[in-house]
């Protein structure tokens, strides 16, 4: 196939830019627009929803994302980027159609929901007016691709060229915009030569930057994607297993994992133990690859990503359990502070958020928690409403019998122990992120738990058994 725009090649053979669209502006798509524009192409965002598509037209960005109101606001303004409802408008005038819609868990099961994304591509697919590259991003369990090739076959209009390939993507939250820009990698699977030429035209600019790229088939494509996520959640649920073994034995885990990460076999990144993964891909991409491999009959995927996901999920108990005894064995109608509900820094997504699943166990237990975040304070309330939220992390501290960690934001990394010592009730926080400079906090007076790591030497009465927290307090 060749994607050109209506108008076809010129006589002298210079072919205008593909006019790019993209399907669906949630993290990815929004992003990936964004992200286009900035390589210079005129593109055109494509969703249903029509407040979202007003916020982004105005450049708000429903969700927290640094930098990304910043690009979609200049390229709102240099004409390159518009966003509009119409799908059918969007495919007529553009020649690369990324479809960037979301593959979430189905409720009741671990398989991933492919229903946006089939509705997509037909929808691509059937309003197809001259040639077109369709470019899958979604994140699909393998042979998900090979199966939407039907749908494009039957909904493209006859006597009109498609192809579609699949180009995964692997952006982070909090750090999108950059990681479109500057990927790792680029990986693509299934194209054909003109299909590959366009694709390369799309992606020239992180090309001539030296990105390497990958190009494959459909499944290999489809399967890098998860495979990397799995990879991540298995390299973090090691370390939390192991963090287990360093608690036992008085270990720290933060030191082991620093000797580990000299070896640039291992790599330090995604070693750091503690409250464990969460957020709208991680957990939902190892359970759509054991339901997958599963169907495949890949057993030993399905054991290991079972592993993963326990280990995962334990650490969770892991926390509430700590909590429980720090506070004498009940935290009935005890003051619990919790920093953090988003799912890791610099985002205010809060699904799957291992922060936001501790503080609202404890509460349906009967603590009082009052919860502080800088950023995901709107989206957690809209899904705990029922927890106490306070405007500032001092509020939150102010009077509470424990405080507990659960994302590692700067604010409280940063913050002084001192003075968070001469507010809070009870001296005696769990670092479930093992971020805090424990000295210092024990030097101010704490009493310091963690998750594999060694409790420091307070010089004052830690017991915590039932009815000493008092005892504890003393450490002030
Ligand atoms: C993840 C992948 O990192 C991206 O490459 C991928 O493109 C994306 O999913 C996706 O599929 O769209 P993201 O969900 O933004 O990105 O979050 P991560 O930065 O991977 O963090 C995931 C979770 O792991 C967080 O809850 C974080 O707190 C936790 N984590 C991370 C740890 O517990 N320990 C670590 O050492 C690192």
């Amino acid at each position: 196939m060749t994607a050109q725009k209506k108008t076809g090649p010129d006589a002298t053979d210079v072919r205008p830019a593909p006019v790019i669209s993209v399907i669906g502006t949630g993290y990815l798509g929004a992003t990936h627009a964004a992200a286009m524009a900035e390589m210079g192409f005129e593109t055109i965002g494509v969703d249903v929803d029509p407040s979202k598509l007003a916020a982004l037209s105005a450049g708000e960005v429903p969700f927290y994302e640094p930098g990304l109101p910043e690009l979609i606001t200049k390229h709102v303004a240099s004409g390159k980027l518009r966003f509009t409802a119409d799908l059918a408008a969007a495919v007529a005038e553009a020649d690369v159609h990324f479809v960037c819609v979301g593959t979430p868990q189905k409720a009741g099961s671990h398989a991933a929901n492919l229903t946006y994304v089939e509705n997509a591509t037909r929808g691509v697919a059937e309003n197809l007016t001259h040639p077109g590259l369709i470019v899958g991003k979604s994140t699909v369990p393998v042979g998900t691709a090979a199966r939407l090739r039907g749908i494009v076959r039957e909904f493209t209009p006859s006597g009109i060229d498609a192809e579609l390939i699949w180009n995964p993507e692997f952006l982070r939250e909090g750090k999108a915009v950059d990681d479109t820009l500057h990927p790792d990698r680029l990986v693509w699977g299934g194209a054909s030569a003109a299909a590959d030429a366009v694709i390369r035209e799309v992606y020239a600019a992180p090309i001539a930057e030296g990105t390497p790229v990958i190009t494959t088939d459909l499944a290999t494509a489809e399967l890098v994607k998860v495979s990397a996520n799995a990879f991540l959640a298995t390299k973090i649920s090691f370390i939390n297993a192991i963090s287990e073994m360093c608690a036992i034995t008085g270990a720290d885990v933060s030191t082991l994992a620093d000797a580990l990460g000299h070896d640039a076999r291992i790599g330090r990144k995604f070693l750091n133990a503690g409250l464990g993964f969460g957020g709208g891909c991680l957990p939902k991409d190892i359970r759509a690859l054991m339901y997958r491999a599963n169907e495949i009959g890949a057993n030993r995927v399905v054991g290991l990503m079972q592993q993963v996901d326990e280990i995962n999920m334990g650490q969770r108990e892991r926390v509430i359990d700590m909590t429980i005894e720090a506070l004498g064995g009940s935290v009935l109608n005890r003051r619990v502070a919790v920093v953090g509900a988003a799912f890791k820094p610099l985002t205010d997504d809060v699904r799957d958020s291992p922060a936001l699943n501790v503080a609202a166990a404890l509460h349906l237990r009967g603590a009082q928690v009052t919860l502080w975040d800088p950023e995901a304070m709107e989206t957690a309330r809209r899904s705990f409403p029922t927890l106490t939220y306070s405007a500032s992390m001092e509020g939150a501290i102010e009077d509470a019998d424990v405080v507990l960690v659960l994302t590692e934001w700067d604010e409280i990394v940063e913050a002084s122990p001192a003075a968070l010592a001469a507010i809070v009730g009870r001296r005696f926080v769990i670092d479930a992120r093992n971020c805090l400079p424990v000295t210092d906090w024990v030097k101010a007076g704490w009493t310091v738990r963690s998750l594999g790591r060694p409790t420091p030497v307070t010089g004052a009465p830690v017991s915590v058994a039932a009815g000493t927290y008092d005892a504890v307090a003393t450490a002030r």
